[in-house]
């Protein structure tokens, strides 16, 4: 196990530059006042949700292509109406957006983890999962590795999905505009939960969700003109966990919802 993606990982590391986390200095609390906290001098961070707000927290900086870790620990108990947005996201009308959504659900039923990918402007790309643990419990890694010519969605260094590059097929792709890291944890019982049918139950508030150990790889300048940062691939092992996590877990998949699109899947489907 502890080999798993090795391939992926020696060659994203090879031409990328580490920065290890520290919240104080890569990130801005920036909603819901003392609801969002960073503790043990910058290695935790705790966002919570009440009646009254939910809490928000940004990067300072902003990336064009990498690899962004997070390790979060999700609302526990009875969360349903609880969504903890962990995405990144550029400015504008016409924004490129890459998402994770977690869904909260109550007691003992399973987080649906929502993903989307919006290329200027647009999204409307959702593929959902069951996670095959409990995440709240402990801390799980969340990844997303973008380059030029995908983006891959990792949970545990597994990955869950991956959004090629569908530009030859006229698809807009996200490759011109930064991305800031986002995270917020909110009240959505209006959908979130089976379209608003359970409401949050605000006697178990505040709802509270766990980030730690922060790392971002992102290209350095020079060798993002270089050829190689295009030809990262999911190795066979890799291909394999992520056919095992879209068999196995995958609820939702836009690419085969024939009522949405009955005159043709999206271009990018056939990929
Ligand atoms: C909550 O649990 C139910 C029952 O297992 C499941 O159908 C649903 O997808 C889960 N997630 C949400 C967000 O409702």
């Amino acid at each position: 196990m502890a080999f798993s993606h090795i391939g992926v990982l020696v060659f994203l590391s090879s031409c990328m530059v580490a920065y290890g986390g520290n919240f104080y200095q890569d990130f801005d609390l920036t909603w819901g006042g003392n609801k969002a906290k960073i503790f043990n001098r910058g290695q935790l961070l705790s966002l919570s949700l009440d009646r009254e707000s939910g809490s928000g927290f940004q990067s300072k900086r902003e990336y064009l292509f990498g690899r962004i870790d997070m390790q979060l620990k999700l609302v526990a108990g009875n969360s349903a109406g609880t969504v903890t947005a962990y995405y990144l996201s550029s400015q504008g009308p016409t924004h490129d957006e890459i998402d994770f959504e977690f869904l909260g659900n109550v007691t003992g039923q399973p987080y649906i983890l929502h993903t989307n990918v919006y290329a200027q402007g647009k999204g409307g790309r959702e593929q959902q999962f069951y996670l095959w643990f409990d995440p709240t419990k402990n801390f799980h890694t969340y990844s997303m590795a973008w380059t030029r010519d995908h983006i891959i969605f990792l949970v545990d260094n597994t990955p869950i999905r991956q959004f090629k590059n569908a530009e030859s097929l006229g698809v807009p792709y996200p490759k011109n505009q930064p991305m800031r890291i986002y995270s917020s944890l909110w009240n959505a019982d209006d959908w979130a939960t089976r379209g608003g049918l359970v409401k949050t139950d605000w006697t178990q508030a505040p709802f509270t969700a766990y980030y730690r150990n922060f790392n971002a790889q992102t290209a350095t300048v020079g060798k993002l003109s270089n050829g190689a940062w295009q030809k990262q691939e999911l190795d066979a092992y890799s291909r394999r966990r992520l056919r095992w996590v879209q068999k196995n877990f995958m609820i939702y998949n836009y690419c085969t919802d024939y009522k949405r699109f009955p005159q043709g899947f999206p271009p990018e489907c056939r990929l």
